[in-house]
C-alpha cells in the first residue's frame, strides 16, 4: 500500500487541531515525527519508488517535517499560555499576610511619659518654638549678650537675634507674659546644639516644668520631683538634690539619681561617682519674674528640665544616644 504525503498532512493537522492536551501532542509527534513515525516509514520507502520520483517525493516529505514540527510547537505554546493564564482560585487555607505596624518612637514613648505623670499632678501642656528669639532664649531668662553663660550653650545662630533654641525654656517666659498665676506647665519638646559625641546630638529633646503661684516653696519643687523620680523610675530609687547654678533659677539644685547601674559603688555610667544627674532645677529667679510683669513680693515659683535622651537611656541602659536617631527598626521595635 502506498502512504501519500497529502494524506499524512490532513490526518496530522486534524489531529493536532482536535489534541486535548499536553501528554496528546507529544503522542501525536511521537506517531507523525518519531523514529518509527509515519514520516520516517515514508522516507524509508522512497528508494522503493522509481527513480524520477525519488528527489521530489524527499524534498516533500522534509518540507512537510518541517511544517508538522512548527505546527506541533505552536500548539504546544498555546497549552503553555493557556496554563498561565489560568485563574487558579484562591486558597483559603493559607495564613493571611499580617499588616505591618509601625510603633511609637522611644523618645516619643519617654516624652509621653513624663508628661503623663505632670497631667496626673495638674499641670497643662505648653509648647513653644523650636526657632526662637534671642530675647526669649537668652534674656528674658537673664541672660544678657556676652554672659558667660552663653558659651556653655554652643548656640546654632540662625541671624543675629535668631536661635534654634538651646532649651526649652524659653517656654517659661512666653507662657508667663500670657497667663497670671497660678501656673503649672510643662513643655515638652526638641532642642539645638552644636555639639555631637557619645551622649551628644545635635538635636535632642528637652521637657520643661514651670510652677508659680503665692507660697510656692522649695519644698514643693522637691515634693514634685522626688515624686517624679520616684513614678518614672522606681518607687524605691535614692535621689539627692545637688547644688547648681542657672542664671534663671535662684537657688539651683540638679537633681542626681542613684547610678542604675552600679547601685551607688561607681562605675563607668556614673563616671565613678555613684551618682546620675537626671534634671536641673531651682527657684525662678525674681529677675525673670520682673521681665514678664509678675509682682516678685506676692508670687515665687519654680522650674526645671531635663534631657528627654538621658533620661531614656538611664531607664533602658542605652549606652550612646546615636542609637535614637539612626532608624534601625531592630532597636526602635523593643520598645
Ligand atoms: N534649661 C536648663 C538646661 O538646659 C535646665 C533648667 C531648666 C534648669 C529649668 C533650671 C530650671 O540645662
Amino acid at each position: 500500500m502506498q502512504i501519500q504525503l497529502p494524506d499524512i498532512e490532513k490526518e496530522a493537522l486534524a489531529g493536532i487541531k482536535t489534541a486535548s492536551g499536553q501528554e496528546q501532542l507529544e503522542n501525536l509527534s511521537i506517531k507523525y515525527l518519531g523514529r518509527k513515525g509515519v514520516l520516517t516509514q515514508f522516507l524509508r520507502h522512497i528508494s522503493s519508488l522509481p527513480e524520477d520520483e525519488r528527489p521530489g517525493a524527499g524534498k516533500n516529505a522534509n518540507l512537510l517535517k518541517v511544517k508538522l514540527e512548527k505546527a506541533f510547537k505552536k500548539a504546544l505554546n498555546n497549552i503553555d499560555a493557556q496554563k498561565s493564564n489560568a485563574f487558579t482560585g484562591i486558597d483559603v487555607t493559607l495564613p493571611g499576610r499580617p499588616a505591618l505596624r509601625g510603633s511609637l518612637h522611644p523618645i516619643t514613648q519617654v516624652a509621653k511619659e513624663i508628661c503623663d505623670i505632670f497631667l496626673r499632678l495638674g499641670f497643662d501642656i505648653a509648647e513653644s518654638p523650636e526657632v526662637e528669639t534671642d530675647y526669649y532664649n537668652f534674656e528674658a531668662l537673664n541672660i544678657p549678650k556676652y554672659h558667660p553663660a552663653r558659651d556653655m550653650q554652643d548656640t546654632f545662630y540662625v541671624s543675629e537675634n535668631i536661635v534654634l533654641r538651646t532649651h526649652t525654656s524659653p517656654s517659661q517666659p512666653r507662657v508667663m507674659e500670657k497667663e497670671k498665676p497660678p501656673v503649672r506647665i510643662i513643655s515638652p519638646g526638641k532642642v539645638f546644639r552644636c555639639d555631637s559625641d557619645l551622649t551628644h546630638t545635635p538635636m535632642f529633646h528637652q521637657v520643661e516644668g514651670l510652677m508659680v503661684d503665692e507660697n510656692i516653696s522649695f519644698g514643693d519643687l522637691k515634693g514634685i520631683l522626688t515624686t517624679f523620680v520616684h513614678q518614672f523610675f522606681d518607687k524605691d530609687i535614692s535621689l539627692r538634690f545637688r547644688p547648681s547654678f542657672f542664671p534663671f533659677t535662684e537657688p539651683s539644685a540638679e537633681v542626681d539619681i542613684l547610678c542604675v547601674m552600679c547601685k551607688g559603688k561607681g562605675c563607668r555610667v556614673c563616671s565613678k561617682t555613684g551618682w546620675l544627674e537626671v534634671l536641673g532645677s531651682g527657684m525662678v529667679h525674681p529677675a525673670v519674674f520682673e521681665n514678664v510683669g509678675y509682682d516678685t513680693d506676692k508670687y515665687t515659683g519654680f522650674a526645671f528640665g531635663m534631657g528627654i535622651e538621658r533620661i531614656a537611656m538611664l531607664k533602658y541602659g542605652i549606652d550612646d544616644i546615636r542609637k535614637f536617631f539612626e532608624n534601625d527598626l531592630r532597636f526602635l521595635g523593643q520598645f
